[in-house]
């Protein structure tokens, strides 16, 4: 288990990181996930000891670490640039940590070429690394880090310089060698469908804090605050209040002073809010939670009437951008699967239609600072 214990980090007056805790258990494959400068790089160079906290502490398997000197952490690191040894060729490159470690040649031997062929690159033992891909540097910088056999890995981006298509393969790769090897991956990204698709646990990062920490369903489904909720993937948004409470609903006042009804979601794993009558709140929901009509439903779904604006066919989603008439915020975005059913169902552009959505299918989240909202 690595933990990190309140770690802020400052350079002069910039805080990296501010007041950071977060606790990793073994063999998880856990992402830092947030926008270009919200500190992963810092923290993940922290756990790695090439920085130091300027407060807190880090410790694995319960001993404090962030005095030990980095090259005795067992752990390794994978840059954002591959970082290979440009006058050696592929093999001299994975086997320099061994040999550094004075590891008696055969075994070098053999776990050198065994870590190739987990990576795929069997095959290019003798090329010069100058001469291979981006994508077969960056297996070949995976080879070295995995050949020590790290308790840790560290991956900083490893596969921000890749095109999409390779990005997709060694995103496979890499999620079936840590669960072959069992090791804690710690991963570094900006790219929140990367971080949903690979990871056991997401930390989501803003400004040197982690806002919310929890499986990429979570994180998901249930984000914590409007920052969360808008960095992973896309949502509506209306700004407005809380209005009346009943037994198991809450009301919400949005623009127009119109009210909607927001409830626990049916598995219950999202209770109702609390808050207090006239807080300042923010609505959202997800496009795929939206439907489109051409007449205004029942009482018991909640209505926006809008004009449609575009449609987008994506293959087998299309979306639907709709200009909501009692907000002058952004268009919403609705998401409907292209089944033989929607696929048939015409919608004109300029056409007067409702959007509608169930109570348990929306958030109510406090309105953050950034003074963003609907
Ligand atoms: N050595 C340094 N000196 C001064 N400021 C630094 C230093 N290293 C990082 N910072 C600042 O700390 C903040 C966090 O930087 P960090 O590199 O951790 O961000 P990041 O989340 O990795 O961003 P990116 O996604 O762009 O790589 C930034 O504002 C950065 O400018
Ligand atoms: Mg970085």
């Amino acid at each position: 288990m690595l933990e990190v214990r309140n770690v802020s980090r400052t350079y002069g007056e910039a805080h990296a990181l501010r007041d950071v805790s977060v606790t990793i258990q073994d063999g998880q494959f856990f992402s830092l996930l947030g926008p270009s400068g919200c500190g992963k790089t810092t923290l993940l160079r922290i756990i790695a000891g090439f920085e130091d906290p300027s407060q807190g502490q880090v410790f694995h398997k319960e001993k404090r670490i962030d005095n030990v000197p980095a090259n005795r952490r067992r752990f390794n690191m994978v840059f954002q640039r591959y970082a290979l040894f440009p006058h050696l060729n592929v093999k001299q490159n994975v086997a320099f940590g061994l040999q550094m470690k004075k590891t008696p040649s055969a075994e070098v031997e053999q776990r050198v070429s065994e870590m190739l062929s987990m990576v795929q690159m069997e095959t290019y033992g003798t090329r010069g690394v100058t001469t291979l891909s981006g994508g077969q540097q960056q297996r070949v910088a995976l080879a070295r880090a995995l050949v020590n056999r790290p308790e840790i890995l560290l991956l900083d981006e490893p596969l921000s310089a890749l095109d999409l298509k390779l990005r997709q393969q060694m995103q496979v790769e890499l999620l079936s060698i840590q669960r072959r090897l069992k090791h804690t991956f710690i991963f570094v990204t900006h790219d929140q469908e990367e971080a949903l698709t690979l990871s056991d646990r997401v930390a989501v990062m803003n400004k040197g804090r982690i806002e919310q920490v929890g499986t990429p369903q979570e994180i998901y489904e249930y984000p914590k605050t409007e920052f969360v909720a808008r960095f992973i993937g896309s949502i509506n948004v209306l700004g407005g209040e809380v209005g009346d409470g009943a037994a198991d609903s809450l009301s919400f006042v949005g623009p127009g002073k119109r009210p909607f009804i927001i409830k626990a979601s049916r598995d219950g794993s999202r209770p109702l809010p609390s808050f207090a009558k006239g807080t300042k709140v923010s609505l959202l929901v997800r496009p795929e939670k939206l439907k489109l009509l051409k007449s205004a439903p029942g009482p018991e779904q909640n209505t926006l009437e809008g004009t449609l604006k575009e449609v987008l066919y994506q293959g087998p989603i299309t979306q639907l951008f709709v200009q909501p008439k009692e907000t002058q915020g952004p268009v919403w975005v609705i998401s409907q699967p292209n089944t033989a059913v929607t696929a048939r169902k015409q919608f004109n552009l300029g056409e007067k239609v409702y959007v509608s959505w169930l109570p348990e299918d929306c958030l109510l989240l406090e309105k953050d600072g950034n003074g963003s909202g609907g």
